[in-house]
């Protein structure tokens, strides 16, 4: 009994020790492939931090839905399995429907725009918008601007209708595909290639980055340069490990996140079009330019968008957010 309890008390002193000697784990799960914006983003935080607090922290990236799905995630960062996450805006919703303003098609005329919209003071409190979920905002990473890809050409609004769109798990996207009278089916990021190449959709929304990188331009005959909609980021955690972070460690891990984004930031525009580019000489698909009278028809449907969904984002923030373009 008394080499048991010794044992025991032994064992019991023990453990706090190799606790406090091991690094904390950061598991940092995207859905995207490593040579986008986010990617790059996410792999910089890596490497700064790692090179700051060795043996401190330790930050584990899982790009291209390893971990887990863009449906999954949020619940499994809840549940204490991932610590950061950087789902697209649109992917909010049963969160916060604050957030559906980057969603509104023709709201912000360029990233720019959307980054100036962030930037400022509405911008900086929707990092807040999901506190009492437990979630904390730490940041935007941009993207690029979402391109419309079928395997018809679509010219002017009518091009879409009656068509299948997979869509991000949006309502605003689910109104957006309904005014051009098309059919949106919400799938996860991970199941659009297999989609598109079997037919099952006719076509999708989604930055130049993200069509090159999944391929989707292998089995897209066509694409539209719509620049319609922003697609943009929020790095997220909980409030659970963020807050329970030493203090000294979340200055560093802050500083090193704030460093990784700028850096995606940096780079989301050339790689952008540099895969744009690649898209064009690959020769598979066509990319399709709107002339200003064709665009005019793509606003004048989707635009009363905006209306329907004033009441849960609020007047003011759509007025904030669209005259960063003067698109009001
Ligand atoms: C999508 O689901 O289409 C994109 O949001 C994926 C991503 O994270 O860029």
């Amino acid at each position: 009994m008394r080499i048991v309890g010794i044992l025991l008390a032994a064992i019991m002193l023990a453990a706090p020790a190799a606790n406090a000697a091991s690094p904390i784990v950061i598991k940092y799960s995207h859905v995207v492939a490593e040579n986008t914006p986010k990617g790059q983003s996410a792999n910089k935080f890596k490497e700064l931090v790692e090179q700051r607090l060795p043996g401190k922290v330790v930050v584990e990236v899982f790009p291209n839905s390893q971990l887990f799905d863009d449906d999954k995630v949020m619940e499994a960062m809840l549940l204490g399995d991932v610590q950061l996450a950087a789902p697209s805006l649109s992917k909010f919703d049963s969160y916060t429907k604050k957030l559906q303003v980057f969603d509104l098609p023709f709201i912000f005329d360029n990233i720019e725009a959307v980054d100036k919209f962030q930037q400022g003071p509405i911008g900086q409190k929707l990092l807040n918008s999901m506190e009492d979920k437990g979630i904390v905002g730490l940041g935007y990473i941009h993207n690029g601007m979402k391109q419309l890809s079928a395997h018809s050409p679509l010219r002017v609004p009518e091009d879409a209708a009656g068509k299948k769109f997979r869509i991000q798990a949006s309502d605003v996207l689910q109104a957006q595909f309904e005014a051009l009278k098309a059919v949106p089916v919400k799938k996860p990021f991970s199941e659009v290639f297999t989609l598109l190449q079997t037919k099952a959709i006719d076509g999708q929304e989604n930055s130049w980055s993200n069509i090159y990188s999944q391929k989707f331009y292998e089995v897209q005959e066509y694409i539209t340069e719509s620049d319609h909609g922003a697609l943009d980021y929020m790095v997220v955690s909980t409030d659970e490990f963020w807050n329970g972070l030493p203090d000294d460690i979340r200055k560093e891990v802050k500083a090193a996140l704030d460093e990784s984004i700028a850096y995606g930031n940096k780079i989301a525009a050339d790689l952008n079009q540099a895969d744009k580019q690649r898209i064009i000489d690959s020769g598979r698909s066509q990319v399709i330019e709107l002339t200003p009278e064709q665009r005019a028809k793509w606003v004048e449907v989707m635009k009363p968008v905006w209306k329907k969904f004033e009441k849960d984002i609020g007047k003011d923030v759509i007025d904030a957010a669209a005259a960063t373009s003067g698109a009001s």
